[in-house]
């Protein structure tokens, strides 16, 4: 199949990692539908003309969720990829921690999973075909002073991916995370100083990823070259030690 016949939706489209991965497959040719829920920068957007469309859709309701995958079925056909990019911080020690702090992380970065997957997996059960990539974080892995939230969201990812990979595995859907390290995004912008100088010490390779570190990782888990990938995490982190 060619890639300008498949149809791609990438959730949070508008932050610096999700529109990354939108011009990265628009340029490789896939139809882009990104979705976005607050933050529309839309001079952004439209200078791409390689992305094909741009949906507002709170991934935190599900009957949202559930109208906006069967617009998109309806215009283009089928999905073919889902990259779940969609993710919020809250950061503060665990003794600050408000429940609203705590709950509103794990509802947008780990249980809202269910409310955009769901639909778009039935579909893909139907058409035997599927990629479905999750962004993780190195802090699901290795936990982070101030992200008991953030980092207990982003673990959950690795149980939801590779539990529903083994369930994709016979109908032809992979399903895999990616675990981004520290990358230039207005989310580590706002580390205080002092701890992102701590941070980058630690990365063996020297300095913060780039977007296009993560985009150029999604765009070969959703391409054919990664059918025989599934269940996999991997980890764009510039070398960071998971201690
Ligand atoms: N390890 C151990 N102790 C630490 C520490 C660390 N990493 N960071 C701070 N502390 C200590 C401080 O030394 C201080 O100790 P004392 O009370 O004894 O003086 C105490 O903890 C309080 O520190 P702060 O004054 O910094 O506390 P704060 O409440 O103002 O801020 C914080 C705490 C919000 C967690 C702040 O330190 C912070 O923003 N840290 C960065 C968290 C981070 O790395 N977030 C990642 C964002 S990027 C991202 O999430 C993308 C991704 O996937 C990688």
């Amino acid at each position: 199949m060619k890639n300008r016949s498949r149809v791609v939706v990438v959730t949070g489209a508008m932050g610096g990692i999700g529109l990354e991965i939108c011009k990265t497959l628009g340029s490789k040719g896939f139809i882009v539908i990104g979705i976005y829920n607050n933050q529309y920068k839309e001079a952004e957007w439209i200078n791409h003309s390689n992305l094909d469309e741009l949906i507002q859709c709170d991934i935190n309701d599900t009957s949202v969720c559930n109208d906006t995958v069967t617009q998109i079925i309806n215009k283009y056909g089928r999905i073919d990829a889902l990259v779940n990019v969609a993710g919020i911080t809250l950061d503060t020690t665990f003794k600050n921690m408000s429940f609203s702090d705590w709950n509103q992380v794990l509802q947008t970065n780990l249980v809202a999973l269910y409310n955009i997957t769901h639909p778009i997996f039935i579909n893909m059960l139907s058409n035997k075909f599927g990629r479905i990539v999750n962004i993780s974080s190195v802090n699901g892995h290795k936990g982070q002073f101030g992200q008991v939230n953030y980092a207990a969201a982003k673990a959950g990812i690795y149980g939801f991916t590779k539990s529903l990979a083994l369930e994709g595995a016979a109908k032809g859907i992979t399903v895999n995370s990616i675990s981004p390290g520290y990358i230039e995004t207005s989310m580590t912008a706002v580390i205080p100083e002092v701890v992102l100088t701590k941070i980058k010490s630690q990365i063996p390779l020297g300095e913060l990823g780039k977007p296009s570190d993560v985009s150029r990782t999604v765009a070969f888990l959703v391409d054919d070259d990664a059918s025989y990938i599934t269940g996999e995490d991997i980890n764009v982190n510039g070398g960071l030690v998971m201690v």
